[in-house]
């Protein structure tokens, strides 16, 4: 190490995706390398919008390993934290800054302590997953901090052992999760089936319906979902190997009907093996909550708009996912079609008297621009959706807490800007 050991704080700061999958993972063949048992397939979503800043560090004053999640600290003392630390400090190379006399050999790394701050610019485990944010950039930034040498996909296969979605957080676009044969897990990893430029047209809106934390994790709700349901090992088996290759030909194509189809059959799959649960998992609602039949309903209701709109058009304008939690990610074709969505979005779940507009719709606004929505008094004079054929049609105030109107993003990347840091460079503290 360094002569002035001690004195020096070296920091990597980097700025992580969450992704929405599309063809869903759901269950493990094992659970502690996380290996699942089927392969998946995942949108990367705008960091812009939605993403996990992390800043790592590591000073000879470090005592011990410390981290902190949106400002509080928080224990790494779980399995997952300390297998992904192993497996990066297990990867760590030599390290050299002249100018700061900073020399870290391959075998200092594991002596040396680190500290982890970490921000979501997004509601922590509200099925928006953050863990699978969260863990790619915990991976990502240290992967860069010990000069690691390996690549996206060797480093994907680090960040599944955190969270498993998390693989798939490792590149922008439109991202495959392999499952891989090997029980060591070393071939399941995640690749990039096309970059986010690929398919630029859509555009996502999510319903956030809550932002509570939820209340079946998903860890624990697959695996209930493995020991007791027979449909998941149908699904498994028969289904999603099928729907994979469909999906890889309607991405490579932009083949929008085919993507819509499958997005939305394989959404509805995934709910239907936690109903097959035993005990059943409702994720479409919070059972704690009062709002329990309302999350549910808005739910039914934003499938039904949906449904309803695909089919008087004669061809799917619009494609829904729903993850473990009630938010609804709805993906437009294109820009124009958008707009059309969030005018009847907005006409069915207006934001309550005391909601700013401005808060309302999160994102990209030029959406709510195209769709001529400059204010409250717009919103008043939607007219309601053509297809909707009950009179008059009902209004849902206050039941979708906001929207967020976001597009196929990039993957990870470095910040070599300090001021975007989390940690102070002097003394490796959150700022
Ligand atoms: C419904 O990746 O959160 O979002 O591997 O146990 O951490 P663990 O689970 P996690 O599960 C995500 C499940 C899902 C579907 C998906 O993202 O593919």
């Amino acid at each position: 190490m360094a002569e002035e050991s001690g004195k020096w704080v070296l920091m990597v700061t980097a700025q992580t995706p969450t992704n929405i999958a599309v063809i869903k993972y759901w269950g493990k063949r094992d659970e502690t390398l996380i290996l699942p048992v089927n392969d998946s397939i995942s949108v990367t979503l705008d960091p812009d919008h939605l993403c996990t800043t992390t800043t790592v560090a590591v000073s000879p004053s470090f005592d011990h390993d410390r981290m902190w999640l949106n400002a509080k600290e928080i224990s790494l003392s779980g399995g997952r934290f300390q297998n992904c630390l192993r497996e990066i400090r297990n990867r760590a190379c030599d390290f050299e800054d002249k100018e700061k006399g900073i020399k870290i050999e391959k075998k200092d790394w594991e002596k040396l302590h680190l500290h982890i701050a970490s921000y979501n610019n997004f509601p922590t485990a509200a099925g928006l997953a953050s863990s699978a944010a969260g863990f790619a950039c915990l991976v990502f930034a240290l992967a860069k901090l010990m000069n690691a040498k390996e690549d996206q996909s060797q480093l994907s296969a680090i960040a599944r052992q955190g969270s498993g979605s998390a693989c798939r957080s490792l590149f922008g676009g439109f991202v495959k999760w392999i499952m891989g044969k090997d029980e060591k897990g070393s071939d399941s990893l995640a690749v990039q089936l096309a970059d986010e430029e690929h398919w630029n047209d859509l555009v996502i809106v999510i319903a956030v319906v809550s932002s509570r934390q939820k209340e079946t994790s998903s860890t624990s709700g697959m695996r209930e979902s493995v020991e007791t349901s027979l449909l998941l090992q149908h699904r498994a088996k028969e289904v999603v190997p099928k729907r994979i290759v469909q999906m890889e030909e309607a991405i490579k194509n932009r083949d929008f009907s085919s993507f819509a189809q499958l997005t939305c059959a394989d959404s509805n799959q995934f709910h239907a093996v936690c109903l097959d649960t035993s005990p059943p998992i409702f994720y479409m609602n919070d059972t704690s909550h009062r709002q329990f039949s309302t999350n549910m309903e808005t739910c039914f209701r934003i499938i039904s708009c949906v449904e309803k709109w695909n089919r008087s058009e004669g061809s799917p304008q619009v494609a829904y996912t729903f993850d473990a939690g009630p938010n609804a990610v709805l993906i437009a074709r294109n820009k124009k079609v958008a707009a059309q969505l969030l005018q009847r979005l907005l006409f069915i779940f207006p934001p309550s008297s005391d909601t700013d507009l401005n808060s309302y719709v999160i994102g990209d606004k030029s959406i709510l621009h195209d769709a001529g929505i400059g204010g409250m008094k717009d919103v008043e004079a939607l007219p309601p959706p053509p297809e909707i054929n009950t009179v008059p049609a009902q209004k849902y105030q206050g039941d979708v807490s906001y929207f967020i109107c976001t597009r196929p993003g990039r993957g990870p990347v470095l910040f070599s800007d300090e001021s975007k840091a989390l940690l102070n460079p002097e003394t490796g503290l959150p700022k």
